[in-house]
């Protein structure tokens, strides 16, 4: 079995990508783990990586920078302006080192053998007036087959001028890599010992590895091995303290390469500003890339991008203009810096369950719940995602990724498909998808044990599917309002977007033409609809069983996997609901179910699958229907789950918060229902859900408020209120009714206080919002979702991105 499995590790089992026909990047920053890390789209190939820490004293390289980690303490991290396509530019601001660091990236001649690019390193001391010594290392390794030879002579020295290096990749065939200083760089060469070292001082040390298979990622540990054997053997011999050689002088790589090695790092040591270039050149470069390249197309891009930006997100004028402007890009593009891709096998627990999971047979020994006959690594699998937290969570999640995609896609449409049809592909066979994507070692070092295992009876709110009705609706905006009710119209005479370039093409072409958008929604027509019948059969409520009256005899759902405490699977972690039991039922899911049908109705109308669009609409209708004939309560005024007592009686179980808004934040609710009108009233009352700041998870007045791990029993959480906008904006303002007015005033004043809310204030975003202050939280004992990356050691499960608070910001217009 071993064997078996260790030859499954060398075999790819995706698709082999076409690197002249992919619509998106094929290489890009997808190590978003990283401070900076390239890599290709290819389950194994190159991977490259920047390390640095200062030398001004025999303590910083203990610290020495990599994966963004928390304990770096780095006083942030934040791509200003990003485009997959385009390139970036990256600050890290590293007080300690005193050292500010840019990274910019240029993306060239994408096409033909994966495209090439050029990267800028270059720092600045933050605090002139002291000293700024750092050492910068940059690698480049080869998993799978291949090879990467130095082509510069070697110096035992260090190597003095431009470095080159060849290789080549299957993928690839062959390409080269430079990394050239820039004019003005200084290295620290005064003091004890400057004689003594004088010919290593300037120079470029480096140093080559043979890493075994799939061990690439460990780069670091090979490298500050070497580094610290070597300063180990320069300073062997000092007896005294104060006369320990500069670190700067023998904190160095040992200029040593061997024969067939598959990691190659190149570190250079600085006095004070600094700059220097890698250049990668594939085999079909049309550009023969230079520092110039890099001067004359950060700036290029840099214009490019704002100006694209606008036409996109145009943010309102007014005297804070700029200061958003600024926020809205940072946002973005970190959002878009932080897609990444993974490769590798997962942990899955086919056996685990809870007691009261499983209706179809009473609880036996073997179904006791929390003992499993444990976890199997699955075969490997391959995911381009966003990731909600570049040092928490690199990692796909499901729930965050719906969201995700909603602005990747206003973005960078063909991009967000990309994406889109990555998670498709891992829909099982079963139809089944774990809402934890943790592919490879180096994604599971980054998760704690007891999350890392994935069970196939457990769900996650179905939010892809938010972003295939949004590429829907992106077709039928291009489309034009003709035919909006009739399908697409790509011909003449529908309206194009108010947008022209040519870039915008790129990033749209599967919205423009009518046969790719068309082959898209075939292709992942079959795996959703396996995926919403796996939601319909293990995800099923009971209704005969205790004998509920409703219009539809089917139409009922309970999230599995829950516990007693936590219903982890709806995402709403600790919402207070009714205590465990078979015959519960769930109303968020329901909702989600009906919105899920819905989708799939308006993808079988673009297919042409009349009859499964009649199925569907169908099933919406009951699903509609069963939310007021389950959960509504005509006593308490709103939506409720149900619960069953000692004597297997129904009830409501009703806590005013999110729960009780579903089926009017997905927008099922028709603007006439009658129940409405004490939605709206709950959601805008300040005793209740309304705060200056946004919807509150839980009513102030809940005896819960507040308590226990407070996650979702007040605060305040983005996506939220980006639900209860869209449906507002999109629908009950939208449409006529009885409430259109009310909704009206409620839209413009929930999305004033959402945006005028903390990180205006301090320029972050946060997970969530104190639900009496407004203040950003998750700071220190939870996870800060910030534009600079997050803090602390116990981040929560599910950390849901921030992301979609710029169409709030401007997506939307004001009424
Ligand atoms: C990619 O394009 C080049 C040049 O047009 C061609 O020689 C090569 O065969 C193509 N490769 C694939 C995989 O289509
Ligand atoms: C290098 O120094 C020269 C002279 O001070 C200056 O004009 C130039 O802008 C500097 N170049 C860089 C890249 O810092
Ligand atoms: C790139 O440089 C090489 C060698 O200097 C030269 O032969 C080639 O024409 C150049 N290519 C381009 C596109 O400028």
């Amino acid at each position: 079995m071993q064997l078996l499995w260790f030859l499954l590790f060398l075999v790819p089992s995706v698709t082999p990508l076409s690197l002249n026909g992919s619509s998106s990047p094929i290489w890009g920053t997808f190590r978003p783990n990283l401070y900076f890390g390239l890599r290709p789209r290819i389950p194994q190939s190159l991977m490259t990586g920047l390390i640095w820490f200062g030398t001004q004293d025999y303590q910083s390289f203990t610290k020495a920078r990599h994966a963004c980690e928390q304990g770096d303490e780095l006083d942030g991290y934040s791509w200003t302006q990003f485009d997959a396509r385009e390139g970036g530019i990256q600050v890290l601001k590293d007080s300690k080192n005193n050292v500010k660091v840019t990274t910019e990236l240029l993306m060239v001649d994408a096409g033909e053998h994966g495209g090439s690019w050029a990267a800028r390193i270059k720092g600045e001391p933050i605090n002139k007036g002291k000293p700024s010594h750092t050492s910068f290392i940059f690698y480049v390794g080869l998993e799978g087959m291949g090879g990467l030879d130095l082509e510069t002579d070697e110096n035992k020295n260090g190597i003095e001028g431009p470095i080159a290096l060849t290789g080549s990749t299957p993928e690839f065939d062959e390409f080269n890599i430079r990394i050239e200083d820039g004019p003005n760089n200084t290295a620290f060469s005064s003091g004890p010992f400057s004689d003594v070292y004088a010919k290593r001082i300037g120079k470029t040390h480096y140093s080559g590895f043979r890493v075994p298979a799939g061990n690439i990622w460990q780069a670091k540990r090979f490298i500050i091995d070497d580094l610290v054997q070597n300063a180990g053997n320069a300073v062997r011999g000092v007896k005294e303290a104060d006369s320990v050689p500069h670190p700067s002088f023998t904190l160095q790589l040992s200029d040593e390469t061997l024969s067939g090695n598959n990691l190659l790092a190149f570190q250079k040591s600085f006095d004070g500003e600094f700059q220097f270039d890698i250049f990668y050149e594939s085999r079909s470069a049309r550009t023969n890339l230079s520092a110039a390249t890099l001067d004359e197309g950060i700036a290029a891009f840099s214009t490019s991008f704002t100006r694209r930006f606008r036409e996109i997100f145009p943010v309102p004028d007014s005297p804070k203009r700029d200061a958003l402007e600024a926020f809205s890009q940072a946002i973005t593009s970190n959002l878009l810096g932080g897609i990444g891709y993974f490769y590798g096998t997962s942990l899955v627990d086919p056996s685990f369950s809870y007691e009261w999971d499983d209706d179809s047979s009473p609880a036996d020994d073997d179904h006791k719940g929390r003992d499993s006959k444990g976890s199997k690594l699955t075969e490997p699998k391959a995911l381009l995602t966003a990731t909600p937290s570049r040092s928490f969570f690199p990692r796909g999640f499901y729930w965050d990724e719906g969201f995700h995609l909603l602005h990747i896609g206003e973005w960078d449409n063909d991009l967000s498909l990309e994406i889109l049809k990555d998670w498709i592909d891992l829909i099982d066979d079963d139809g089944w998808v774990a809402r934890e994507q943790i592919l490879g070692e180096e994604a599971r070092s980054k998760a704690r044990q007891q999350f890392q295992t994935q069970v196939p009876s457990f769900a996650n709110p179905p939010t892809l599917t938010m972003a295939v009705t949004a590429f829907i609706k992106r077709l039928r905006r291009h489309a034009g309002p003709t035919d909006m009710d009739l399908g697409l119209d790509f011909g003449t005479g529908g309206l194009q977007l108010p947008l022209s370039s040519s870039q915008l093409s790129k990033c749209n072409r599967y919205v423009e033409d009518r046969g790719l958008a068309m082959s898209f929604l075939q292709s992942i027509y079959e795996p959703l609809k396996r995926h919403y019948k796996w939601f319909r059969r293990t995800q099923r409520g009971q209704l005969k069983q205790y004998g509920r009256k409703a219009r539809s005899r089917t139409e009922a759902f309970r999230w599995r996997g829950r516990s007693e405490k936590h219903v982890l699977t709806s995402g709403m972690d600790d919402y207070p609901r009714a205590p465990p039991h078979i015959g519960e039922l769930h109303l968020d899911l329901l909702s989600w179910m009906a919105f899920f049908s819905r989708t799939m109705k308006e993808i079988a109308e673009f297919v042409g699958e009349e009859e499964d669009k009649l199925y569907y609409a169908n099933i919406e209708k009951a699903s509609i229907d069963n939310l007021d004939d389950l959960h509504w309560s005509e006593g308490s005024q709103m939506y409720c789950d149900v619960g069953v007592d000692d004597d297997d009686e129904s009830y409501h179980v009703c806590h005013k918060g999110y729960l009780s808004l579903f089926p009017f934040l997905l927008s099922l609710l028709p603007p006439d229902s009658p129940h409405l009108g004490s939605i709206l009233d709950l959601l805008h009352d300040p005793k209740h859900l309304w705060s200056p700041y946004g919807l509150r998870s839980l009513s102030a007045s809940h005896p819960d408020f507040g308590t226990g791990e407070n996650y979702w029993k007040g605060p305040i959480w983005i996506q939220m209120n980006y639900l209860a906008l869209q449906a507002l904006h999109e629908t009950y303002a939208m449409h006529e009714g009885p409430y259109q007015e009310k909704a009206r005033l409620i839209y413009s004043e929930l999305r004033r206080n959402v945006i005028d809310n903390e990180y205006q204030r301090t320029g972050y975003v946060w997970e969530q919002y104190d639900a009496n202050t407004g203040e950003g939280r998750r700071e220190v004992t939870f996870h800060r979702m910030d534009l600079f990356g997050d803090m602390s050691e116990n981040g929560p499960r599910n950390p849901y991105t921030v992301i979609t608070d710029l169409k709030i910001l401007s997506h939307f217009e004001k009424y």
